[in-house]
């Protein structure tokens, strides 16, 4: 599989740190931007900790501020009982931000990570947040599209939900804005829910994986402990890595298994965030099964 340069559209959150460190930890992946957006907890506190692990990693990559609420409305219920209320298990207080990437007068962070976009010519699309960045990207700059190889999203399920029972959280914040990108990627991977629950981290794993000091091994310590903790209180058999499957099948297509199919969004009040399979168009991929002992072991050795 040819990779191409990488654009990381993200809300850490503390699984999204766990994912943003594989793609860190990939150098042969060429991660070229990171776009921010609302989700587990506000804009401001999500881009200032995308800028905290830029910093953590010495990372050279720039990181921009994309969309603060859904296209349509305010922005709904964060996922600060699960990330903690600065989104970093608390580490906010502790970890240094990388200095704010500058942008040109006039400029935002969509119209900056568009430009990038153009600049690389085609790139890949990882989105492990809302998809409203890239709705909203798309829909001032239709032509982005001929110049997004493949969209991978942590998003969805099938007959499972995590905000109700049967949405998941990143399609919820903006269902509306998924609905466009599900119909419009010429390409799409989804790391939907029923398969990112089966990839938990358990307890004694993590102190395994993170024993020997150093400050990455501290700082995942906590975020991991923390997230054990609080995916535990919600009945989740360990520390759920969400948003580093999504990562993982675009690096290790090989440890899925899966269908074509499309999937469409719904945006009823009924059963607003709801994904199903559709016959309609064939553009996703959706994986049916996973080596989860295979990805989690793919993620321990990155740590
Ligand atoms: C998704 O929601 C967020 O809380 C996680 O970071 C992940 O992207 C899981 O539903
Ligand atoms: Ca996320």
């Amino acid at each position: 599989m040819r990779n191409r340069p990488v654009l990381v559209d993200t809300d850490p959150g503390i699984d999204d740190a766990v994912a943003l460190l594989v793609l860190w930890r990939h150098r042969r992946i060429e991660t070229k931007g990171i776009l921010a957006s609302y989700g587990n907890v506000p804009l401001s506190m999500t881009a200032a900790n995308a800028r905290r692990l830029k910093k953590l990693f010495g990372w050279e990559i720039p990181v921009w501020e994309g969309a603060s609420a859904p296209i349509f409305g305010k922005a709904g219920k964060t996922a600060d009982y699960i990330h903690g209320e600065d989104g970093l298990a608390g580490l906010g207080k502790i970890l240094t931000p990388a200095p704010d990437t500058p942008i040109p007068e006039g400029e935002d962070g969509i119209e900056a990570a568009y430009r990038r976009i153009c600049e690389l010519g085609t790139v890949d699309y990882i989105s492990l947040g809302p998809l409203t960045n890239l709705a909203m990207l798309t829909r001032r700059h239709p032509d982005a599209w001929e110049h997004i190889g493949r969209v991978v999203s942590m998003g969805g399920g099938i007959d499972i939900g995590n905000v109700t029972g049967n949405a998941e959280f990143n399609i919820h914040c903006d269902a509306e804005a998924a609905a466009e990108v599900f119909a419009n990627a010429p390409e799409l991977w989804m790391a939907p829910l029923n398969i990112t629950t089966q990839v938990a981290l358990g307890i004694d794993e993590i102190r395994k994986l993170t024993e020997g000091g150093g400050e990455l091994h501290t700082v995942f310590r906590r975020l991991l402990e923390t997230n054990f903790k609080n995916c535990t209180e919600y009945g989740e058999p360990g520390s759920i890595m969400h948003d580093s499957v999504a990562v993982l099948l675009y690096i290790y297509p090989e440890l899925f298994e899966t269908m074509r199919c499309g999937i469409a969004v719904d945006c009823s009040k009924e059963r607003y965030g709801k994904t199903s399979v559709t016959s309609v168009r064939q553009n996703v991929l959706l994986p049916t099964k996973a080596n989860c002992r295979g990805l989690l072991d793919r993620i321990g050795e990155c740590l």
